[in-house]
């Protein structure tokens, strides 16, 4: 596996873009097989996942043209109805495939997901809702296979704003017959996007962004149309606390900063300097960052998946700060490879509590997931001395060209590849 070599201790300073959504990209991807048509699809990043779910595409059946940024799905012919276990087992949002499937073909075959392991992420909101809508759900050795003779609306009302499972049943209800609400929906912005991708498509769906979405269903969709998916806001999360940790000046462009406004609000509680225009942030975060306390929660609430890089720049902050995680289990492994950098970090259950030391310095770690990998290459940015982190890959699942962002900003950041 490649890792990155990171010399640490360089202030970032300059300007950047962020990439497209990974987690507005995958369901959009995903549902670009309900039209039977050729969809274009602009702005998607090409990293890891993006390239998985399009190779699970191709299989099922789909011809897809790639050129930088901008894809070309042709959907019209799908002849097979199976996820291939291995793929999916690569990539647990390769479960949103399954909804989309059953839109398009009625039936979906598809082994339990696979995925960063960050708990134990189950689909049972997913099959639940799947079996409201007359979907029948047949588990047999590991392989989940669904079908129906008609997709009918009904209500269906979460246990949790699952992001995937609204996600999922957004995609099953596109054709069904009769009118499909959920309520307690997710309302993270990737919700919005996939919602206003749909309707591009012809479909008529309501309410994302709050908790009860509408998705009457229709006849036809569009068979030939174009859509942007919205910018990266945990990349844009990353890059921000990549600047905090190096006590640098950065701006980042194409971005949306409403959808990161609980980012930039810890930011500047910690002491950064935040300046927003139209979709651009600037932040200044040449002063001393001081402790904070953070608890994840489904949006507006503070993202999960910042958890991690968050806990990266307050190791570093002056005075204790307590994280809660209250969305995945399991989510601090990579505490462990920051500890081995000097942090003073305790793990109680859910809660990890962060004693601020004056510097980290550099050493061999290793990501354990996509998040916990950026947290350390943060946490290498501002150590002394230089940081190998292994395992990228899982790293490269979720950035597009991280390491030639960081470097524009300044960062000593170099791949090398494993034996
Ligand atoms: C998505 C994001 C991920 C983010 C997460 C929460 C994508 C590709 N991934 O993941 O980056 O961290 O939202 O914002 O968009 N749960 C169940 N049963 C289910 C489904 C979920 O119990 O059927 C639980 C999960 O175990 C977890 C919580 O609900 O504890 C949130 O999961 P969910 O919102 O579904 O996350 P994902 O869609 O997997």
């Amino acid at each position: 596996m490649a890792k990155y070599i990171i010399e640490g201790g360089r202030k970032l300073e300059g300007e950047i873009e962020i990439s497209g959504s990974k987690n507005a990209s995958l369901p959009i991807i995903a549902a670009s097989i309900l039209n039977s048509g050729v969809t274009k699809l602009y702005n998607v990043p090409n990293i890891r996942d993006t390239q998985i779910m399009i190779e699970i595409l191709k299989v099922l059946g789909c011809k897809i043209k790639k050129s930088s940024g901008k894809i070309v799905i042709d959907s019209r012919k799908i002849q097979i109805h199976e996820i291939p276990e291995e793929l999916m087992r690569k990539m647990r949002s390769s479960v949103i495939l399954a909804g989309a499937l059953l839109s398009r073909c009625n039936e979906a075959i598809f082994s339990c997901p696979g995925g960063c392991d960050i708990g134990a992420r189950p689909i049972d909101l997913h099959l639940e809702g799947f079996k409201q809508i007359g979907i029948y759900i047949e588990e047999n050795a590991g392989k989940i296979k669904c079908n129906c003779q008609n997709i009918i609306g009904n209500e269906i009302t979460l246990d949790f704003p699952s992001v995937g499972a609204t996600e999922n049943i957004m995609l099953a209800a596109v054709n069904a017959e009769g009118k499909t609400i959920i309520k307690n929906a997710a309302r993270e912005p990737e919700i919005i996007d996939l919602q206003c991708f749909l309707n591009k498509m012809g479909a008529k769906v309501t309410g994302a962004g709050e908790s009860v979405i509408t998705i009457q269903g229709v006849k036809q969709l569009k068979k030939d149309f174009g859509y942007k998916v919205m910018p990266d806001r945990i990349e844009a999360g990353t890059i921000l606390c990549a600047a905090a940790a190096t006590n640098g000046k950065v701006a980042i462009n194409n971005i949306v900063p409403e959808h990161i406004s609980a980012i930039t609000y810890k930011l500047e509680k910690m002491g950064c300097k935040i300046k927003i225009e139209k979709n651009k942030i600037y932040i200044d975060a040449s002063k001393k960052l001081k402790a904070q306390d953070i608890k994840t929660m489904p949006y507006p609430g503070f993202p999960t998946d910042m958890q991690s890089i968050f806990t990266s720049i307050l190791s570093i902050s002056k005075g204790t700060s307590i994280v809660v995680e209250n969305i995945f289990e399991n989510r601090y492994r990579y505490t462990s490879e920051l500890i081995r950098m000097g942090a003073k970090i305790k793990i109680e259950g859910k809660t990890a509590i962060i004693k601020g030391v004056r510097r980290l310095y550099g050493a061999s770690v290793t990501s354990t997931d996509l998040r916990g990998g950026a947290s350390l290459v943060v946490a290498a940015l501002s150590a002394k001395g230089t940081t190998e982190v292994s395992n990228i890959e899982y790293i490269l699942r979720g950035y597009e060209n991280l390491d030639k962002k960081l470097t524009k900003l300044g960062a000593k950041i170099k791949i090398k590849e494993g034996d």
